[in-house]
């Protein structure tokens, strides 16, 4: 039996939260065990993406690059990797090239070195340019397919998706199966074909929603996959993914293991004691939703839909909600459900339902998708649908931004002096922050300056030290 040793991806610090407490740990809360997840012998550690550097900026008050800064000094023998939408890099729009770039090469040179880069449509143009400028910067470049099943979704339109990736110039190739959706036998074939026909390693990423992804991790591990995903125990399963140390036993017994389980171990009762602090965070899952397969509603998205339902007062339309996105999506050319098409998805499914009719209200976004704003849709629209979105186009005034980074400069500067803030338009990675998430930048901004009066007073005052990196 084949028993090379896996490389393992471990993911708690950025997808195994995010599934599971909805982004919310706070770089704090890592600090404790990041030397001791560098000592495990993992081939990367997941940390970086869309959803980590929103909820800093919006939730946290954290600045997202200082995780970084933290990483790279404590993580000495573990690659970085990170998690990128494509043109959208971790934001919700497309960027243009010059911006992509400079993201990318201050993501490189603050310790990322591993770049997954996905696109929600699977549109090939929408991940090239993010591949190049990884690959100027000489870091490996990871394309991505996003796996989902539909009619028009088999293993020879993957096989034509992943030869295009590496001829696009990718380093490895994921496949993403944000929704936990592929089947261990499917995934063996899969792997297999992917690995005969392609020159660049695969990884495997699934979550565990439908309580597939044990089984479809050891088939791909069988089939000869270079890379597994997985997350320590104590953040593992549900809206996540395979445990780390549930599938190291699969591969193993106590004597041949070659990965320190005492260690693991200790990583894990870490995290488990920090867990309790984020309970208002957690789902209402508890086993494993066979829906799912039906579905096709990947497990962060249901997380995020429960809590808006909630927050509305409207918990009792999950279930007409849950149905609502698989009738969207085969109206709209079975999209799969990943950010962002997966928030433009659930936020107009949420209209349908809230309103009690179909369409009756339609989200800019929505419109936008539809009419191939965002990328090629693999399938055929609703013709019906598609009268309706042309009809309503004229009226969307289009998201034209088109502002340059010289633009984006002068608009925080003059920001930042009508503020009475410091000048952050200096900064390369601040100015980042500013063009991906503008409002919430302008806020944490404002919130954190540390030259306002009352920080001056407060430091003169004596009421603390102030420590400006
Ligand atoms: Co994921």
């Amino acid at each position: 039996m084949n028993k090379n040793k896996p490389n393992i991806t471990e993911v708690v610090l950025r997808d195994g939260q995010q599934s599971l407490i909805a982004t919310r740990m706070t770089l704090d809360d890592m600090k404790p065990i990041l030397k001791s997840m560098d000592n495990v012998g993992f081939s990367s550690l997941e940390v970086w993406g869309g959803a980590t550097y929103d909820c800093c900026l919006r939730f946290l008050n954290e600045n997202p690059w200082d995780r970084l800064k933290v990483f790279k000094k404590s993580i000495k023998k573990t690659k970085l990797q990170m998690l990128i939408r494509g043109k959208n890099l971790v934001g919700y729009k497309q960027f243009d090239d010059s911006i992509i770039s400079l993201f990318i090469s201050n993501a490189a040179k603050h310790g990322i070195d591993i770049f997954r880069i996905f696109d929600s449509l699977n549109d090939i143009n929408n991940i090239q340019s993010s591949i190049k400028f990884v690959n100027k910067a000489k870091k490996n470049s990871q394309g991505t397919i996003c796996y989902t099943t539909s009619p028009i979704h088999n293993e020879n339109y993957w096989i034509k998706l992943a030869k295009d990736i590496e001829d696009c110039g990718a380093k490895s190739l994921a496949i993403k199966d944000m929704a936990g959706l592929l089947r261990p036998g499917v995934c063996f074939d899969l792997v297999k074909r992917l690995k005969k026909n392609l020159n660049i390693p695969i990884h495997l990423h699934t979550h565990s929603t439908t309580g597939l992804s044990d089984a479809t991790n050891y088939k791909a591990y069988e089939a000869g996959v270079d890379n597994i995903d997985t997350s320590i125990s104590s953040f593992s399963n549900l809206y996540a993914h395979t445990a780390t140390e549930s599938f190291m036993s699969m591969i193993y017994d106590d004597n041949t293991n070659p990965y320190d389980m005492n260690l693991l171990s200790k990583i894990s009762s870490y995290f488990q004691s920090i867990r309790p602090k984020y309970e208002q965070y957690e789902g209402s899952m508890r086993g494993v939703d066979i829906d799912m397969l039906i579905n096709q509603v990947p497990g962060g998205m249901l997380s995020i839909l429960e809590k808006q339902l909630t927050d509305l007062k409207k918990s009792n339309k999950l279930k007409m909600l849950i149905d609502e996105i698989p009738r969207i999506r085969r109206d709209i050319g079975y999209v799969p459900l990943v950010t962002p098409s997966s928030q433009i998805v659930g936020a107009q499914a949420l209209m349908n339902v809230l309103d009690n009719k179909r369409y009756k209200t339609l989200n800019k976004e929505f419109i936008d998708l539809v009419d191939g704003s965002y990328g090629q849709i693999p399938g055929t629209v609703c013709s019906k649908l598609k009268r309706k979105i042309d009809k309503n186009k004229s009226i969307n005034d289009k998201d034209t931004d088109k502002l340059t980074i010289q633009d984006y400069k002068k608009e925080l500067s003059s920001f930042c002096n009508s503020h009475h803030l410091k000048d952050y338009s200096n900064s390369e990675t601040d100015l980042l922050n500013y063009i991906l998430f503008k409002k919430e930048s302008m806020d944490f901004y404002a919130s954190n300056d540390r030259t306002t009066t009352n920080e001056v007073i407060g430091l003169q005052e004596g009421f603390g030290l102030y420590i400006n990196d």
